[in-house]
């Protein structure tokens, strides 16, 4: 609950739950980069044995994915590709090799892109089950910032009980959950810095 209340819900309604569950589901396609994206339909395909498929209901807008769409990210998309990188829904399948999670559970994921559609499928490790407590429209905005929060201070900084962490770009997504885990999770004092405008 506490990181879903500091973190902004920056998110994209993909579908009402139950809704679309037929055989072709929308995605948001990007035909050529530097170009509006389309809903078109798209056809399903089969799961790899680790994979998930899930049922999208919203999904994380980020910097990365319109620098991704502008052909100013680091990794070029093949096309044609739908942008996002996060996204919350409901278990719809799972491969046959995964049992972490099954049909029906609430859950967050990343993926490469591919998170603004109806479904996407994700490997297994990419997604993590949520309290039902959590709405899914907060949770969406979780992976990106949460991730990238926990990558730098726990496997880059190695950030240890009692130290000080310095946030010098505290106020959006990014920054919050950065405050979040270093005070909350590594139990770390935090100095967070701000410009009010
Ligand atoms: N390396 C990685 O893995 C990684 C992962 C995640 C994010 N990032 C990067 O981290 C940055 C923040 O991402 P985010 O998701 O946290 O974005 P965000 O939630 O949109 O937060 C951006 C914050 O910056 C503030 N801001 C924008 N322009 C400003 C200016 N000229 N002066 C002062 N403040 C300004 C915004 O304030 P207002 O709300 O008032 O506009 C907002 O609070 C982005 O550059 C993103 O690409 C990198």
């Amino acid at each position: 609950g506490r990181a879903a209340s500091l973190t902004r819900p920056f998110v994209l309604r993909c579908r009402r739950a139950g809704q679309g569950c037929g055989r072709h589901y929308r995605a948001a396609l990007g035909a050529e980069l530097k170009q509006p994206l389309a809903f078109e339909e798209a056809v399903p395909r089969h799961l790899r044995p680790r994979e998930v498929r899930v049922d999208v209901h919203f999904c994380g807008v980020n910097f990365a994915d319109i620098l991704a769409c502008r052909d100013q990210y680091q990794e070029r998309p093949q096309l044609p590709f739908t942008p996002g990188m996060e996204f919350s829904g409901t278990v719809l399948e799972t491969g046959t090799d995964v049992s972490t999670v099954k049909e029906g559970d609430r859950v967050i994921g990343v993926s490469g892109f591919n998170g603004m559609a109806e479904e996407c499928i994700t490997d297994h490790k990419a997604l993590w089950q949520i309290p039902e407590r959590v709405p899914l429209r907060e949770a969406a905005a979780l992976p990106v910032s949460y991730g990238t929060a926990t990558l730098a201070l726990e496997r880059q900084a190695h950030t240890q009980p009692g130290e000080t962490v310095l946030v010098t770009a505290a106020a959006g997504a990014t920054g919050r959950a950065v405050i979040d885990v270093a005070a909350n999770v590594l139990q770390a004092k935090v100095f967070a810095c701000l410009i009010l405008h």
